[in-house]
């Protein structure tokens, strides 16, 4: 497995490989990997001849109160599980190499990246969209896997790659859980036994909107109001936001149907910030 840290040097590979025409795979990662960042490596690896993972902590996309020193690293453990997934060239640059004194720029998708997530999250979409930009113009891969675990991020690079005409296919993986139901997350590594608890409403609260709508309620208010009331009754937790839209444009819905998706973050401890979401019309 090559290892590159030189946007320059992980340019050079992937032309090589792309001379010879082999179909290369992304999967942009922020490492601290898990078995929901596995899945995406072995969903490219499906689609295409090589895989090339990025691990880089994104500077950009955290805003200055967020958890960007704080955020999980064990770079070693990730090579590990990297080599294990088959995976042929792995990019971790430095921030430096990422954005050199003088950087100036930025690819931003507006009206999808206000809702939800950019209400609270205010510049974080832009971050995301500009470094995946760089990641596509440095790899040039010909597939790019993302989870809908990130469902509103999956959502705003689609619309990126339609709008930008990217010449790359985007392929979404599905959410992988605990066992007991809790989205896979590096970011659950600050969970403590308490908060892990307490996080395991968003998956119940997800459940319990599933049974109403396969006992045919319809009404968003009824079923969001049900949901809400079951986070809210769960100890240590806090709402940022419980809503259901339709999965193509994000748009709250008022009538769900068999395209409206669940979405929610909700604040552990007033601290540990976690989302999810799944199809009303699924059953988990
Ligand atoms: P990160 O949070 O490391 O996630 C990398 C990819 O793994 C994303 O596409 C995310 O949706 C997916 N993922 C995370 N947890 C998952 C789970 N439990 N099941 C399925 N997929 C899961 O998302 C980012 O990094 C960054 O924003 C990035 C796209 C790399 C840009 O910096």
């Amino acid at each position: 497995m090559d290892i590159f840290q030189q946007p320059e040097a992980m340019r050079a590979w992937a032309q090589d490989q792309r001379k010879r025409g082999t179909l290369i795979g992304l999967v942009p990662t922020m490492g601290f990997l898990h078995e929901g960042h596995a899945s995406l490596m072995r969903l490219a690896l499906q689609q295409a001849d090589t895989v090339v993972v990025s691990v880089f902590v994104n500077p950009t996309q955290f805003a200055p109160n967020e958890d960007l020193a704080a955020y999980p690293r064990d770079f070693e453990h990730d090579v590990q599980l990297l080599k294990q997934e088959g995976v042929a060239a792995v990019f971790a640059p430095t921030p430096e190499l990422m954005y050199p004194p003088g950087f100036q720029s930025e690819v931003q998708v507006k009206g999808l990246t206000s809702l939800l997530e950019g209400r609270t999250r205010p510049t974080h979409f832009a971050g995301v969209t500009t470094v995946v930009s760089k990641l596509f113009h440095i790899v040039q891969p010909d597939i790019a896997c993302f989870g809908e675990k990130d469902f509103q991020q999956l959502a705003v690079i689609r619309r990126m790659v339609a709008d930008l005409n990217m010449a790359v296919r985007i392929v979404g993986g599905p959410i992988i859980r605990e066992p007991d139901g809790l989205a896979q997350s590096s970011r659950n590594t600050y969970l403590d036994a308490a908060g892990r608890t307490a996080g395991l409403s968003l998956f119940s609260s997800i459940r319990l909107a599933q049974k109403l709508y396969a006992d045919g309620e319809r009404r968003a208010s009824v079923i969001v109001e049900a949901v809400r009331a079951h986070i809210q009754a769960v100890p240590l937790t806090r709402i940022d936001y419980a809503v259901l839209v339709n999965s193509e444009t994000l748009e709250e819905t008022a009538t769900a149907d068999e395209q409206t998706r669940l979405m929610l973050a909700v604040y552990i401890k007033d601290k540990v910030r976690l989302i999810d979401n799944a199809l009303l019309a699924q059953s988990l």
